[in-house]
């Protein structure tokens, strides 16, 4: 049986890099695909969140997914602290992963900066914790941006080490679906830094809850070069700024890259950043707005991510149960 998991982290506001990369392609898989969305509140606090702040984002990030078309009545919406069997088999993945495989993982050294003693346990052990949200359900398919490939490796790494000491074909083998156009986009100040909601600079990013003088002006803003639009995307290598802006509005307009490039071959950069900002605001203008009155009418929200949790525990729980019986737990 297929079936999708994907998790997005409420430890900010939601971006445009989440919205490209992830959510908006979620829409399409849950009509093929069984699917389940989580708000991984508990990846969240590998980093220090403020409570009420934690609780308002959670929120949000459901209300962002919602209003970007990801339908409760088709997919799982839930947040992940409300659905306990993730925390108790990313214990059991603590005991089958190795060391050597987590200090591979790219993401900590970037994230833990330069003084790792200081970074939390939690923050070391996060991939351990996203292989158990996704092997949790038997997940088959996880549709996530580029920077998620290295830890679905390791998920197929401990679903494969599990197989093989316990000597059963238990969990599938995980397929990543990086989908789409804007697989990674880029920070608006630094065309070779990922777009991210963790960066310092607000302006570093589109935000899904900016308004429409927010976006023009981050765009108006965004660092390019001297050169003209190149005629064809190889006249964008060693230019990742003007190439980043232009995969987004690719994105943006259901186009390639090369037919971008023709539509504004030989022109300076203001005629289309305009362009690109009246296009972010057509195509996340809608968006936002659903996703503010989401938010605002709390309840809605809270008895989506209720329903969804309850559905989650469902599927989770009779699979948890197998595993404590692979393992050799008990149970008087
Ligand atoms: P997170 O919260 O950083 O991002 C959520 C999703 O958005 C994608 N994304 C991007 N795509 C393109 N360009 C960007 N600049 C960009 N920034 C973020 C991410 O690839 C992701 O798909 N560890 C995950 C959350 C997670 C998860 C999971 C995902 C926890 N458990 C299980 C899949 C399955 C994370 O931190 O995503």
């Amino acid at each position: 049986q297929e079936r999708v998991f994907s998790g997005v982290q409420p430890s900010g506001n939601l971006t445009l890099g989440n919205y490209l990369g992830a959510i908006r392609n979620w829409v399409g898989l849950q009509q093929d695909y069984e699917s389940i969305f989580c708000v991984v509140d508990l990846h969240a606090i590998t980093v220090w969140q403020e409570p009420e702040v934690l609780r308002n984002a959670t929120r949000e990030v459901a209300a962002g997914m919602i209003a970007s078309g990801v339908d409760p009545k088709q997919s799982i919406i839930f947040n992940q602290s409300q659905v306990r069997q993730h925390a108790e088999l990313a214990w059991i993945f603590n005991c089958v992963a190795r060391l050597g495989w987590l200090n591979r993982m790219t993401q900590f050294k970037e994230k833990a900066g330069k003084n790792k003693e200081r970074a939390s346990v939690g923050l070391y052990v996060y991939p351990n914790l996203m292989a158990a949200d996704i092997l949790l359900y038997k997940a088959t398919h996880v549709p996530v941006g580029e920077d998620q490939k290295q830890h679905l490796e390791l998920t197929r790494d401990i679903a494969q080490k599990f197989n093989s000491d316990y000597g059963v074909e238990f969990f599938p083998d995980v397929e990543p679906l990086i989908l789409g156009e804007a697989t990674r986009v880029m920070s608006l100040r630094d065309g070779t830094n990922k777009m991210s909601k963790s960066d310092p600079s607000d302006m570093s990013r589109i935000n899904l809850t900016d308004d429409r003088d927010t976006i023009a002006k981050k765009i108006r803003k965004a660092r390019t070069d001297a050169e003209p639009l190149p005629e064809t995307p190889d006249g964008l290598e060693g230019r990742p700024e003007a190439k980043n802006l232009i995969t987004i509005f690719g994105a943006l307009a259901g186009k390639s890259s090369a037919e971008v490039c023709s539509q504004y071959a030989g022109k300076g950069f203001a005629d289309f950043k305009r362009d690109l900002a009246d296009l972010s605001v057509d195509v996340l203008g809608p968006i936002t707005e659903e996703m503010k009155r989401l938010t605002e009418e709390k309840t809605y929200v809270d008895s989506v991510l209720r329903e969804g949790a309850d559905k989650a525990a469902a599927i989770a729980e009779p699979i948890l149960q197998e595993i404590h019986e692979i393992v050799g737990f008990l149970k008087p």
